[in-house]
């Protein structure tokens, strides 16, 4: 998740308030940073970067960091190219005259890169955003040297997320900025005005803030900002006034990280998904050097993982033995090299990790690698070891998830292993175009369905208080929802501490029922078409009892209602085999609540650490 801040003024050492204000979004997390100047007396640009933390970029600054003029500056976390002082931004078009920041992807770098070749353009990154700046170059040749113009127009060609700010030496006193699906916000001073892409950046300075929009285009000088489309389409946009402290503006007003990070996952979806569906929703990795034949070779898959990356690949499991009818099996990482594992040329081991950098998915990894498999690790962190390590790349783009409990992570994992098994199996024509493109509508309403389940959080926070003082909890699930038990299960005990285990449904009465009595509460997945009935049953027996039993089941399913559980919840209805990711949101803000109503250190809980470096 990179970082922007912006500032235009006549303020003294402007490179070093810009650079004091990056600091305040380092918690979003980044591998290199870099700032650009436009001299308030020359108007030349100097562009400053360095790979690593802020303090390197500072230690190189010399006679810069007096500097004072209009001025950008950026912490990057790797997407496209890897984590270099190269790579950083800003980026330059190749005359040195314009520099540039961006947060997010362009799509469409790679035809637009071969075009700007082709003009005479010369790149100095392997970035997508490097395009950018050579674009709004061309666009400033061809229409006579008009910047705004060119900034539009550049734009106007870009397909992707963004969040970018530009200057010129052409306007010295001018930074323009524009958003679609990345965040920006502007703070509105007196004879100034700043920039950054979360409000704790701005809050030293001004508590008057413009969030902007989709699509939103500003110019800002130090006298005033305009707003338009990209277009060109005025549009105005209400001025906000930050009544929050510093530690609650990090985590865009929620009390914790965990809460932020729920309440992130409609847009978290869109953003695993974006560049990996066409235009007619097939499935397409740009990113996968493996050729389809050999893809299509593996006589197994076997998925790897831990906690909550584990649970994600059961689900993975489940869907790929639906889809694809191959044997697939599914490891906890600890276990996997101990285990001698059946592993060979033709397995493809897929390592999934949020960090990248547990110790046991990492050797997990490299013992899949020795016995001649080929892996393709599912990883958040850009540059990670496994990243680095595995054959192939697929990143999940969740940004940073700082709350040790994963929610958006493993709501990314998911859709990654959809998206992967979608793809194998339309490699191998085992799915007509229609029907991939079936399933693809329903992955691009999630982020809907989610936003929709999220509307709920009062309610689910006002179930949770009561069951804060339950003595132990019961998660059950049939078939998909039986991996999405384990991970609630796991959900819960992370941050409440209140023991907690998940079981398939079918399994209670095969001993655990006898733990079943008053103070004991169950959560009942049911959201699985052909199991239903099944789990009626088997919330019956729990009922007869005296556990609180609370249901999760999919709008419409009325055979679960107030007379049969304690609780019910109503999720939206998707296809089954991607109701977990739909299933999986309730019990996420039950875990939070409870553990809130105990009052538990929700983001780092007790013996707990976010990446596990040690076996
Ligand atoms: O970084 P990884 O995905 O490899 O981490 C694996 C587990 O340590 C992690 O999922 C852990 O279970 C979470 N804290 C659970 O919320």
């Amino acid at each position: 998740m990179c970082g922007i801040t912006g500032y235009v003024g006549g303020r003294e050492k402007s490179v070093r308030l810009v650079l004091d204000n990056l600091k305040k979004l380092e918690y979003r997390g980044y591998d290199s940073a870099g700032v650009a100047v436009v001299a308030a007396d020359t108007h030349d640009v100097t562009v400053l970067k360095r790979q690593g933390k802020l303090g390197n970029l500072e230690a190189a600054l010399d006679g810069l960091g007096a500097a004072r003029g209009t001025v950008i500056a950026h912490t990057r976390w790797a997407t496209h190219g890897r984590p270099s002082d190269g790579n950083a931004h800003p980026h330059c078009d190749c005359t040195g005259r314009i520099a540039l920041i961006h947060n997010g992807i362009i799509e469409n770098y790679l035809s637009l890169k071969e075009r700007l070749l082709a003009e005479g353009h010369v790149f100095h990154s392997d970035t997508d955003t490097e395009v950018l700046a050579h674009l709004i170059e061309s666009h400033l040749k061809r229409n006579g040297g008009k910047m705004e113009m060119a900034v539009r127009g550049a734009l106007a060609e870009v397909t992707g997320a963004y969040a970018v700010c530009v200057v010129s030496e052409q306007e010295p006193e001018t930074i323009y900025a524009a958003k679609t699906a990345s965040p920006l916000i502007i703070g509105l001073g007196e004879g100034e005005n700043f920039l950054a892409s979360d409000i704790p950046a701005v809050m030293g300075h001004t508590r008057r803030v413009l969030v902007l929009e989709d699509g939103d285009f500003a110019r800002i000088t130090p006298d005033g900002v305009t707003l338009t489309t990209v277009a060109g389409e005025p549009i105005t946009r209400d001025e906000f006034a930050v009544t929050w402290d510093v530690r609650t503006a990090e985590k865009g007003g929620y009390p914790h990280f965990m809460l932020k990070e729920i309440h992130d996952q409609p847009q978290t979806i869109r953003d695993t998904l974006r560049g990996r569906v066409t235009e007619g929703n097939q499935i397409t990795f740009p990113e996968l050097k493996l050729p389809t034949a050999k893809l299509l070779d593996f006589h197994r898959i076997v998925i790897v993982a831990c906690g909550t990356a584990y649970h994600a690949g059961m689900v993975g499991k489940s869907f790929y033995e639906h889809l694809l009818r191959r044997p697939v099996e599914v490891q906890v990482a600890s276990e996997f090299r101990y285990n001698d594992p059946i592993v060979d040329q033709h397995t493809l081991a897929i390592i999934i990790s949020q960090s990248g950098e547990t110790a046991d998915t990492l050797a997990a990894l490299r013992e899949a690698k020795v016995k001649g498999a080929t892996t393709l690790a599912i990883v958040n962190v850009v540059g990670s070891s496994i990243a680095r390590e595995a054959d192939e790349v697929i990143y999940t783009y969740a940004g940073l998830e700082i709350s040790v409990a994963s929610t958006k992570a493993y709501v990314s994992q998911l859709i990654a292993l959809y998206l992967i098994g979608l793809y194998i199996a339309q490699q191998e024509n085992k799915l007509d175009r229609e029907v991939v493109a079936a399933y693809v509508e329903q992955l691009k309403a999630l982020p809907r369905q989610v936003a929709q389940i999220l509307t709920q959080a009062d309610a689910i926070a006002e179930l949770a208080r009561p069951l804060a003082h339950s003595s132990s909890f019961f998660f059950l699930g049939r078939g998909f929802d039986y991996a999405v038990a384990l991970e609630a299960a796991l959900k819960l005990k992370e941050v409440s501490y209140i023991h907690a285990e998940a079981y398939a449904a079918g399994e209670m009465k095969h001993g655990p029922l006898a733990l079943v009595e008053p103070g004991v509460s169950v959560v009942c997945f049911a959201t699985q078409s052909a199991l239903y009935d099944k789990m009626l049953s088997n919330v019956k027996e729990v009922k007869a009892r005296d556990g609180a039993a609370i249901a999760v089941v999919k709008e419409g399913d009325e055979g679960l209602d107030a007379r049969s559980v304690d609780s019910v919840i109503r999720i939206p209805g998707t296809h089954d085999t991607f109701m977990p990711v739909l299933a999986i949101i309730p019990a996420q803000l039950l875990a939070y609540h409870i553990a809130a109503a105990l009052g538990r250190e929700i983001d780092q809980p007790r013996n707990l650490a976010k990446s596990v470096t040690v076996e």
